[in-house]
């Protein structure tokens, strides 16, 4: 029996939509989305207006995905100067960082302002033009805002690598999306340790083409590596220009890239462009966490991720807002961050990951209670499925039963949420996604026919019928994956990834990939690249890696290897394999177990059944299903015998 929770009284009468203002929305969004997304663009201030809204094909050989696509802007523009007037001594970015013993910054909109015509023109100097890429791989410091805003307002494409990906995957990324600069800091501070983010950068750099230039940030000021492509941003800087006019970009010139993992290869750069991305943006952020001026809004995502991009950055800024920027981790120096900075900082919406509520729950309540969290009006999750324990915890004890939980479903490649309860108009059930945003048409699949699913009480595979404008549009240089990843299974549909159930009363609820992605402390990841960076070791014959449940991270990494022969399994190379993979890919994929297979289960054509494998790991034996097809069922029992879960 789910337990559900009414909205809260003061929000259905003050939030931006209750129940009647999203029933007449949303009908009136999917009736006519050209109408209803004509008039909410004009949420953004457009330099040339548009006069077209929609211009959408889903037709497989031919997906074409348009917004506004005759509307000019800018986003930087409308992320900073369009609120000088009104707000330019009220603070865009509170900065909070690693050490509590640290000053936090309070930076307005007219330091905002200056500091990202800075950043641009220092970018433009190094010879940056509009359309050129520019890869990102900063701490979670204030530049790393400047840079997203700076690339934006010279209307180059930046592309964000989260700070915890090795030197082989940033230089993946640069040479994938070939950039013309890298921007990074000496080091990242986070959770009393540094990472050396330069030297990570050099390592990377040596890999790419030798014309690429780096700007440094001095974030800890300590000595690092200097070469003839290294320009040094702090003195830059002190001497560009505080001024930049914005240059005018078209709607559909793509903002930014982001790699991120998907079922098979190695990632794809998802592509967002302009002003359909920031309308979605803007509105979602709003809404959803039904932000009002005043409001301290604090995500404690990384730039890194989508989740940063969208309502760290875009959405909040271009709603005016005031967003917290947090360096550090929710544990240093103990296990009370998180709620001291809530308190410090008045924040009034807090967005968080379901694997740190887990985390933070299992310091236990005293942690939470020694701050004053009256401030917090609102709490959202993201990432990943919440528990039904994780959500009543973060409801009674973090929101004192006081604020409603915005459960948010959504993905990098959708821009913004694309499912979600919304404060002031729905009930809530922990665990549940719940109802679609404005102008979303969640359609359960039947997996085999590929038929809609008609009626409640039914699961399958979810996609989305029709466009909105947060889309994203493309693979950068390969329209053709774009289009065979999510548009060939289910021809007219977009194609999640994700499984789901519609209850009896209408409400989605993401029942997990129903692909080769795993989720791992809300961090998505292809268990092919886990398996290529394995075997990539000279000791290994053979990797295959599925996910299992794992009590914090919602998902662990466990990998079957098989070594070369001659080569002999032992506790150090475990070990040697652990940080092999941390090296290839980063920390955020390290295998939490590996099981030493001597064999695996493949059919007589050579295929790995990944299912059996994944039942093995989730000691799920009982659900094998038909092993008959193998080459040799006998390696089966070996693999169970030698599992690793354990109790
Ligand atoms: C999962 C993160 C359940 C889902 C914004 C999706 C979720 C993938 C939720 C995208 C949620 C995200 N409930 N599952 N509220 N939010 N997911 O691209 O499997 O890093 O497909 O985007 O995370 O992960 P991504």
């Amino acid at each position: 029996m789910t337990r559900t929770h009414a909205p809260h009284a003061h929000m259905v009468e003050n939030a931006h939509v209750n129940a009647a203002d999203y029933d007449k929305m949303y009908a009136a969004s999917v009736a006519d989305p050209a109408a209803f997304w004509g008039e909410h663009g004009k949420r953004i201030d457009w330099i040339k207006p548009y006069t077209r809204v929609k211009d959408v094909s889903y037709d497989f050989g031919n997906v074409s995905i348009k917004w506004y696509d005759d509307g000019t802007l800018n986003v930087s523009a409308n992320c900073i100067d369009r609120h000088l007037a009104a707000r330019g001594d009220q603070t865009a970015i509170i900065w909070e960082p690693d050490s509590p013993d640290d000053d936090a910054l309070h930076i307005t909109y007219r330091d905002l302002h200056k500091a990202t015509c800075k950043m641009a023109n220092v970018l433009k100097d190094m010879g940056v033009e509009k359309g050129d890429r520019v890869v990102i791989y900063m701490p979670m410091i204030p530049e790393a805002a400047y840079a997203m805003l700076a690339c934006a307002r010279i209307g180059a494409i930046h592309s964000i690598v989260f700070a915890g990906f090795s030197p082989d995957a940033l230089a993946a990324r640069v040479n994938g999306c070939g950039a013309k600069v890298v921007i990074t800091a000496d080091q990242a501070p986070r959770g009393g340790r540094n990472t050396p983010l330069k030297t990570n950068a050099d390592k990377a750099l040596a890999n790419c083409d030798d014309s690429v230039k780096t700007l440094v940030v001095r974030r800890t000021g300590a000595d690092v590596p200097w070469s003839d492509r290294d320009h040094d941003y702090n003195a830059l800087s002190a001497t560009a220009s505080d001024t930049c006019e914005p240059t005018e970009v078209n709607a559909e010139d793509p903002l930014f890239i982001l790699y991120t993992s998907g079922s098979t290869g190695q990632p794809k750069g998802v592509v967002h462009t302009t002003g359909g991305y920031l309308v979605y943006a803007a509105m979602t952020h709003q809404i959803t966490f039904d932000y009002h001026d005043g409001d301290i809004y604090w995500c404690t995502a990384d730039v890194g991720w989508v989740t940063g991009h969208s309502y760290i950055v875009y959405g909040p800024l271009a709603n005016g807002a005031t967003t917290l920027m947090f360096e550090g981790v929710p544990t240093y120096p103990d296990a009370s961050r998180f709620w001291q900075i809530c308190e410090k900082h008045k924040v009034s919406q807090f967005y968080t990951a379901p694997t740190a509520i887990r985390a933070l729950m299992g310091q236990g309540d005293e942690f939470v209670k020694k701050a004053d969290l009256s401030s917090l009006k609102l709490l959202g999750t993201v990432g990943e499925p919440i528990n039904p324990e994780a959500w009543e915890w973060y409801n009674d004890v973090v929101g004192g039963g006081r604020c409603p939980i915005v459960d948010t479903w959504w993905q990098t490649e959708t821009g913004g949420h694309l499912m979600t309860p919304l404060p002031g108009a729905h009930e809530t059930k922990p665990g549940a996604a719940q109802r679609p945003f404005f102008g979303i048409e969640p359609v359960v699949l039947d997996p085999t026919s590929g038929e809609e699913i008609e009626g409640n009480g039914v699961e399958g595979v979810l996609c989305i019928k029709d466009s909105w404008p947060g889309q994203m549009r493309t693979v950068w240089g390969d329209h053709e994956r774009f289009e065979q990843t999510y548009f060939s299974d289910y021809k007219g549909y977009y194609f999640t990834g994700d499984g789901c159930r519609r209850d009896q009363d209408g409400d989605y609820w993401i029942t997990g990939r129903v692909d080769d992605v795993i989720n791992v402390s809300g961090h998505r990841m292809g268990t092919a690249e886990v398996e290529s960076a394995l075997v990539a070791h000279d000791k290994v014959a053979e990797a295959a890696v599925v996910g299992y449940p794992h009590n914090i991270k919602g998902q662990g990494i466990y990998c079957y290897v098989t070594l070369m022969s001659g080569e002999e399994p032992s506790e150090d190379l475990r070990k040697e394999l652990r940080t092999w993979v941390r090296n290839e890919i980063g920390p955020i994929a390290s295998p939490d177990l590996i099981q030493w297979a001597p064999g695996l289960p493949k059919t007589r054509s050579g295929k790995i059944m990944r299912r059996i494998l994944r039942k093995i790991a989730e000691d799920d034996f009982g659900a094998l299903g038909d092993t008959s097809t193998l080459a040799d069922p006998s390696v089966v029992d070996d693999l169970i015998a030698n599992r690793m879960n354990k109790g």
